[in-house]
């Protein structure tokens, strides 16, 4: 997979590309991520990318030149593959694990970051973005919204996580939450690991686990009951 990220702050996400998870993926070769400063398109002395709303109004917006140049550079380097572009706005679809997984089948991925007041619409209208929101918030600019979404797609490409059966256990994957782990000691502060984690019949731990993850979900997000997915657990009755 390859992910450009269209950015005016390469540097503050740029580390995050070579640490855990990512950095692993991107050293063995399962994804490369780069950025691309939309400066670097600017046509004037002052390098302008941005320019006050017509109309009036707080902020900046990001003027349509350097966005449209940034990404012909970038997608002249194509050899057969088409990109997916995707906008970051708080405007967006809601990004879902669903949305990532569906993300992590596409080949090349080209991240548009906005900040201040956001882009010009004619960037919306004209580039035929996929425009995605990483929740009902606003942050200062989409850099963090695109490490959200980079992460959460890198590590689902095969060979991203050292067990591939993380991916299918943890929250969200069957619709629910993921049920409570321990590890060593047996007993903390008083506190004890549940009996049958340490019974070692395996039927008995996943009847449990799944009646965790039930139990949990109804609790904290009962809206994600509504789409449970009962393919893991064969049907079994509530
Ligand atoms: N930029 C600012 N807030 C955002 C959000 N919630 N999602 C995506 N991009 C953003």
């Amino acid at each position: 997979m390859r992910i450009d990220v269209l950015t005016l702050f390469p540097e503050s996400i740029e580390p995050f590309f070579s640490v855990s998870i990512v950095g692993r993926a991107v050293e063995a070769g399962l994804v490369s991520v780069s950025c691309v400063n939309f400066r670097d398109f600017a046509t004037d002395k002052h390098r302008s990318v941005d320019d006050r709303p017509f109309g009036g109004g707080p902020g900046m917006v990001l003027m349509c030149g350097p966005v449209f140049d940034a990404l012909a550079h970038v997608e002249r380097q194509a050899s057969d593959t088409v990109p997916t572009r995707i906008m970051l706005t708080p405007q967006g679809e809601p990004l879902t694990q669903s949305l990532l997984v569906e993300l992590s089948t596409h080949p090349w991925l080209v991240v548009l970051c906005g900040h201040y007041e956001g882009f010009d619409e004619r960037i919306r209208q004209g580039a035929g973005v996929r425009e995605i929101s990483i929740g009902d918030y606003v942050v200062s600019g989409g850099e963090a919204a695109a490490v959200v979404l980079i992460d959460g797609v890198v590590r689902l490409l095969p060979g991203a996580l050292g067990h591939e059966c993380s991916v299918v256990d943890e929250s969200f994957a069957g619709g629910l939450l993921e049920y409570p782990q321990y590890t060593r000691p047996r007993e903390f502060g008083g506190m004890k690991v549940p009996e049958v984690l340490l019974s070692g019949n395996h039927a008995e731990i996943a009847a449990w686990r799944l009646a965790q993850m039930r139990e949990r979900t109804i609790s904290r997000r009962p809206d994600l009951m509504m789409g449970e997915d009962r393919s893991s657990d064969g049907g079994a009755p509530n």
